[in-house]
């Protein structure tokens, strides 16, 4: 994490923006919540109605208001109760907000910010409240200890299981311990970027802005920087199409369809054409991909990106689900990255925790098998089709390639080289955060016979 110390700010504007960022917060967190609208949209949002936040108050804000997602699960009990309406942010009492502002951030085991100190006061909370916190009660299941001075919760326990929804760990079969799973997705992540063009250009010029770019040894396209100050998207390489921000996790599913230049293939649910991307790269622009989703706005962008990179070889289709882009078995290979329940992507979206329902599971499985039995027709004979999710639960990926192998016996799971390590995967593969500090992922090859 870049934490190089900025100037300090006067007693009176600290004052400001630790009342601000408890406005923000509890705006933020009702939106997130209660009306169960994706954080990260809701905070740009705020962000873009409230122009008179400095780049250091959205960094306090955004980092605040995901260590209190993050930690929603201990931190329930130090909340006020949500009102039943939207909070305005100018009525918002921030006193209300300081001692669980304070907990979040004794959480996070990052250095506090300066702010904490008027929260603290704020709180009532005596000067060895902030004492504890910072790194020095590391490990997660002793780490709830760090909130001992801030008084009593009753009725309380600080289980590390609790930092999920219950039924998780009946929904996933995990190889570690849960704990383990948990601590990973308490981490903050890095930002994961992939160099489209050239590897060691890339490295250069991300250096060069003083990111600390740390390649993957295996994968020397994927790129992981901290969290970094300034907007990646200013950098000369992301206008000009050269990066792109892109989770490890993902980046390997386009490397699990193996496109060979030439082939014609479909992505199915292209969305903003994230893997759509990776795979005219993976062909070198040559052969034709069909990018489809059922939401055209994303296509829009998908557009924006490939004519930023130079790729002419991609068409947008509009795709609602059933009828096929081209002839049956009129391509080479078909993705179908499903929408799904996203849990994989918890640690960057612990907002998605608190909001998913478990029976959301069995319908999120009910459509991707109906979408990958759909999408398959349109696969050669001989041909090859890739299944991908970014879900932590069995249903939605052991579970549907059971039940689509099943229904459709032309086609085979078919082993394709691992893509982060040495070694084959027997036509499957789920990726875990500690596989790369990344989000979690499920692919399944299968081969048309
Ligand atoms: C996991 S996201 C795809 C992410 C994308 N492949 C990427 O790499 O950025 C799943 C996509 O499926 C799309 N989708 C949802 N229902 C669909 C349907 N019935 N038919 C086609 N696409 C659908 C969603 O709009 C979403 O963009």
């Amino acid at each position: 994490m870049d934490r190089t110390p900025d100037q300090p700010l006067s007693p009176r504007k600290l004052e400001a923006q630790a009342r601000a960022c408890a406005c923000a917060v509890a705006h933020l967190l009702w939106q997130a919540l209660v009306a169960k609208r994706p954080a990260d949209r809701s905070l740009a949002a705020y962000l873009r109605a409230h122009r008179e936040c400095g780049s250091r108050d959205r960094r306090l804000f955004s980092e605040t208001f995901f260590a209190v997602l993050r930690w929603w699960g201990w931190l329930r009990p130090f909340a006020p109760p949500f009102p039943a309406n939207e909070p305005d942010p100018a009525r918002v009492r921030a006193e209300d907000y300081a001692r669980l502002l304070v907990a979040a951030w004794l959480l996070e085991d990052e250095p506090l910010p300066e702010v904490a100190e008027i929260w603290r006061r704020q709180a009532g909370l005596g000067r060895e409240a902030l004492s504890t916190g910072n790194g020095k009660t590391p490990a997660l299941a002793q780490r709830w200890r760090c909130l001992l001075p801030l008084g009593n919760t009753p009725g309380q326990r600080f289980e590390t299981a609790h930092l999920l929804p219950d039924w998780c760990a009946a929904e996933t079969t995990n190889p570690r311990r849960q704990e383990e799973l948990v601590e990973w997705l308490q981490r903050r992540p890095p930002v994961w970027l992939r160099a489209q063009v050239d590897p060691a250009q890339a490295l250069r010029e991300l250096t060069q802005a003083g990111l600390a770019p740390q390649p993957h040894p295996r994968r020397p396209d994927a790129i992981a920087i901290a969290p970094p100050r300034l907007n990646l998207r200013d950098l000369p390489a992301f206008r000009d199409g050269h990066l792109e921000i892109q989770d490890l996790a993902s980046q390997t599913i386009a490397a699990v369809c193996a496109p060979l230049p030439g082939e014609r293939w479909w992505d199915a649910c292209a969305g903003a054409g994230g893997k759509t991307l990776h795979m005219a790269t993976l062909m070198h622009s040559k052969g034709s991909i069909v990018a489809s989703d059922i939401r055209t706005y994303k296509l829009e962008d998908l557009r924006k990106r490939a004519r930023r990179a130079g790729f002419s070889n991609i068409r947008c289709r509009e795709w609602k689900g059933k009828d096929l882009p081209a002839k049956k078995g009129g391509f080479d290979g078909v993705l179908v990255d499903a929408p799904c329940s996203c849990s994989g992507t918890w640690r960057r979206n612990p907002d998605a925790r608190w909001t998913l329902e478990r029976e959301e599971i069995a319908e999120f499985a009910e459509k991707q098998l109906a979408l990958l039995r759909n999408a398959a027709g349109a696969v050669r004979r001989g041909g090859v089709l890739v299944y991908a999710t970014c879900s932590l639960f069995d249903a939605e990926n052991e579970g549907v390639v059971q039940a689509f192998l099943a229904a459709q016996p032309d086609f085979a799971l078919e082993p394709f080289p691992h893509p982060l390590a040495e070694g084959q995967c027997a036509g499957q593969l789920r990726l875990w955060p500690w596989d790369g500090d990344c989000d979690a992922m499920f692919v399944a090859r299968f081969r048309r016979g």
